[in-house]
């Protein structure tokens, strides 16, 4: 009697297994690819760090607190990385350079140079940064954030934002 019911829900199970096994085949391609990327490439390399370009080392003078717009190498990936994004430049006198980020470490509001002595200041709660970015008054918990930086070809490139310690020392 229901013989030729059985083969059409045999039929559907074995539809939905295979849709079911396509389905996680699919998921683990898409999982598996960065993974393998991953595995190949490791992030410790060069090829992992995103560099921005921030200009030739001839147009920073010595001692000068200079806001430079930066822009990506690399293929962007957020829409927020895009476009040109800015960061405070100091050339010093042993030709090496601070790179600072722009936000401050209490609330991450942009800072600003101070027209007078070489500071920074944060409007939003008055947070004051020497020209190293060092805490000298206001909330902000530590110095300014840093960016990684690296010269090529007579240019310079930032690269990734890290923290430092009251002694300037990278933390973590
Ligand atoms: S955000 Fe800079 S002092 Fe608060």
């Amino acid at each position: 009697m229901n013989t030729k019911a059985e083969p059409v829900t045999v039929s559907r199970r074995r539809f939905i297994t295979q849709v079911m096994g396509g389905i996680g085949a699919t998921i683990a391609a898409i999982l598996g690819l960065p993974l393998s990327r991953y595995v190949a490439y490791p992030a410790t390399s060069e090829a992992a760090t995103n560099w921005a370009l921030a200009g030739p080392v001839d147009g920073f003078n010595i001692g000068e607190m200079r806001q430079v717009a930066i822009e990506p190498t690399y293929d962007a990936p957020l829409a927020i990385e895009k476009g040109k994004r800015a960061a405070y430049v100091v050339k010093k006198a042993d030709g090496t350079f601070d790179c600072f980020y722009m936000h401050c470490t209490h609330a991450g509001c942009p800072v600003r140079r101070s027209s007078g002595p070489q500071r920074f200041f944060s409007p939003c709660h008055g947070g004051v940064f020497d020209k190293e970015g060092r805490v000298l008054a206001g909330p902000p918990p530590r110095p300014l954030d840093r960016y990684d930086y690296k010269v090529e070809g007579g240019v310079l490139y930032l690269g990734e934002v890290y923290q430092v310690d009251e002694r300037l020392e990278r933390v973590g």
